[in-house]
This record gives C-alpha cells, structure tokens and sequence, in this order.
C-alpha cells in the first residue's frame, strides 16, 4: 500500500474516533476488561503449585523448531493423550485460537464447499472462509430459522457444507443453542464447527463436553486465552481430518511449537479443571448480581452470561464514558467498528471470579451516572 494511502486511512480513522493505541496495562485500575474468567492467571498460589509440581522437569521457554521437525516435545504429546482421554476425540495442539480457526477452515475446505457461518463470528473464522475460497453465507445473529432457510435452499446444490458458531459471543455476551444446530446438522447433514473460546473452563471442559453432545460435531475449537489464562488452542476432531492437517496444514506444520513451559501449565490447568467449580458458582452469581443490579439503574443488556455489553451507540460518547471511567479507576474499553456494527459501539464489560459485588456495585452506579451525564 502507498504511504499517503495509509495516512489517509489513519486519519480517517481518527475523525471517526475509531483510531486504535496501544495502552499501557496499569495495576492500579480494577479490571472490567480482562478474560481471565476464572482468575486463574491472577493467581499466585496457582503458579506457585505449578512451580513446585514441575521444578525437575527441564521445561524450556521455546520449543525451538515446528511440530513436524524437533517440537513435538513429549509435554505436547502428553497433554494431546490427555484431551483425547477427555474429549474421546483426535486432537492437535495449536499456537493461538486465531490460529487454529484459520487453519481447520482454509485447510479442510475449498472453492466447492458453502461455509453458513453466524453473522458475529470471530474474524479468524472469516480469515480462513476467505482463504478457503469457499462460498460463504451468513445467517443472522442466532437466527436458528434463517439458518435453515438457507440450508433448505442449499443443500441440495453443495455436497461439503460447513455451519460455523460460537457458544457465547464475546460482544454480546449471549449463547448459541448448540443442540439446536446438532438438531439442524442430523436434519442436513452439514459439518459443524463450534469455537468454545469464551466457555471453555467457564463451563468446565467446555459447553459441547457438557451438553454431552460432543460425538454429534465434527470440530471444536478451545482457545485457551481467556478462562484457560494461557496461550494456543485444542482443536478437537476426527481422526481422519488431524492426518490431513497435519500432512497439510499450513498454519500447524510452518511454525514453531508452542514452548514446553506454556505446554506444561495448559495440562496442569487441565487435569485442575475439575477444581474450580467454586470459581463457576461465583461467576454466576457475580453476573447475575450485576445485570439485576443493571435492571433497577434501568441500563439495558441482552448478556446471559459474565460478559455483559451495554450498547451506547455513537464512537464519541462511548470513548468519552469509557475514559471517565478509566479516570474513576475502573479499566474498561469500548468496542467498536468492525468488531461491531456501525452505531452500535458499546461497553463490554467482562465479569471474573475476582470481582466483589462492593466493586460492582460501586461501578454500576457510577457507569449509571455517566449515562445520564455524557452526550
Ligand atoms: C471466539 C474467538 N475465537 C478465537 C479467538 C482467537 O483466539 P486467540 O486469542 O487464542 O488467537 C478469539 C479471541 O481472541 C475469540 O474470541
């Protein structure tokens, strides 16, 4: 791209109020904006046990080469045994949940398959419709009836049909009805995708495992950023396309592995994930403290769950909420276009077992007042 191109399209940017930067992480605010769901990453005593349970394994900081060459370390292969002993599916490690998205999509299908993909879907799931070359439609947001109308019209024409969804959408905080699409998948036959990034560990081992319906998907995807406080994704599936991947993979076979150290720590939080049910039934609480506590301010939101987005609509105002309430001490960001549709920027606010209901409390109220105050 020419340089006067770029610097048109960055102040562009900026006269929209949508101009990103990187902001310094401080200590000192209370984290509204953190995915560390479960507070695992927060905690010292965690990581003190993981310290101790691995101090005479030699776990290294890099893996210093790709999985197919020198990085298939045995802590890899190990936690890969462990999740196929959880999950009763084939599983391959992966560097980031971005990652992993992009690679399963663009690798296992082409020009000749249709992708019916929810409309607010991650923008990994769209990189890899894209470089699939696939025919892609969207459904609405959680629009089981529209999803099937397109199935109805296409599934006749497309032999490879892949649906897409997420089970809690990080924007909205709402959930996908994940037996409703395994109802649709044995009604038509398609292939279904389901990324568990924001109900991994917030629901256990994930939503699919739970709901027990596991057998009836072809692909999950666990990105381990958020309640998994760690790094690099599960993908789950069978037999069959892990050969493929790993013979053809491109995302999976040019890249270094992922450093025994962050290898190490994903298994012990999950052979632990049994453990912090405590830290579920509190979550739960907390979000449903805080949206009842929304109703009586009369703030709206459609969250069911510990993300809890308040729309606000223009750029303008939602920065100018978010830094008063930066400068009150809470640490918050607003989202904007295109994570979101235009006019519709918003407060995410994202709830961990860390949070009292005294800091909630005195949040909402002062998010109340900005509301009222800022124009
Ligand atoms: C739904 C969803 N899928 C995938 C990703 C990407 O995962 P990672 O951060 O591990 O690249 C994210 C966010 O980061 C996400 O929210």
């Amino acid at each position: 791209m020419k340089k006067e191109r770029i610097i048109k399209e960055l102040s562009e940017l900026k006269k929209d109020e949508n101009y990103r930067s990187l902001k310094l992480t401080d200590k000192k605010y209370i984290n509204f904006s953190s995915n560390d769901y479960l507070g695992l990453n927060e905690d010292k005593e965690l990581r003190g046990e993981f310290f101790q349970k691995f101090k005479d394994e030699d776990l290294l900081f890099s893996s210093s080469s790709s999985r197919l060459l020198s990085g298939s370390y045995p802590i890899i292969m190990k936690l890969e045994k462990k999740l196929e002993k959880i999950y009763n599916k084939k599983t391959l490690l992966f560097n980031s949940g971005y990652d992993a998205n992009t690679c399963l999509i663009e690798t296992l299908f082409s020009k000749t398959s249709l992708i019916i993909s929810d409309r607010y879907n991650h923008s990994s799931i769209y990189s890899g419709i894209k470089a699939s070359e696939a025919k892609l439609l969207r459904y609405r947001h959680l629009d089981y009836n529209h999803l099937e109308e397109i199935l109805k019209k296409y599934s006749s024409e497309y032999d490879d049909i892949l649906v897409v969804s997420e089970t809690v959408y990080s924007m909205d905080g709402d959930r996908a009805n994940i037996k409703k699409l395994v109802q649709l998948k044995s009604k038509y036959g398609f292939k279904l995708l389901i990324d568990e990034a924001h109900s991994f560990g917030v629901l256990g081992y994930g939503e699919c495992y739970e709901a027990d319906v596991l057998d009836l998907i072809d692909y999950v995807v666990i990105p381990l950023g958020k309640a998994g406080s760690s790094i690099g994704a599960y993908v789950l599936m069978d037999e069959l396309s892990k050969e493929y991947i790993i013979n053809k993979g491109r995302k999976f076979i040019y890249t270094t592995a992922l450093p025994p150290i962050n290898v190490a720590w994903n298994l012990f939080i999950l052979e632990k994930m049994e453990k912090f049910n405590f830290r579920r039934k509190r979550l739960i609480e907390l979000s449903i403290y805080m949206r009842n506590l929304l109703n009586e301010y009369k703030i709206e939101t459609i969250s069911s769950t510990n993300i809890i987005s308040i729309v606000i609509g223009e750029n303008q105002r939602v920065n100018k909420i978010s830094e008063n309430l930066r400068e009150k001490g809470y640490l918050i960001y607003p989202i904007k276009e295109p994570t979101v549709p235009k006019g519709t920027a918003r407060l995410r606010v994202s709830l961990t077992a860390l949070h009292t209901k005294e800091m909630i409390q005195k949040f909402v109220k002062e998010l109340n007042y900005e509301i009222d105050n800022v124009f």
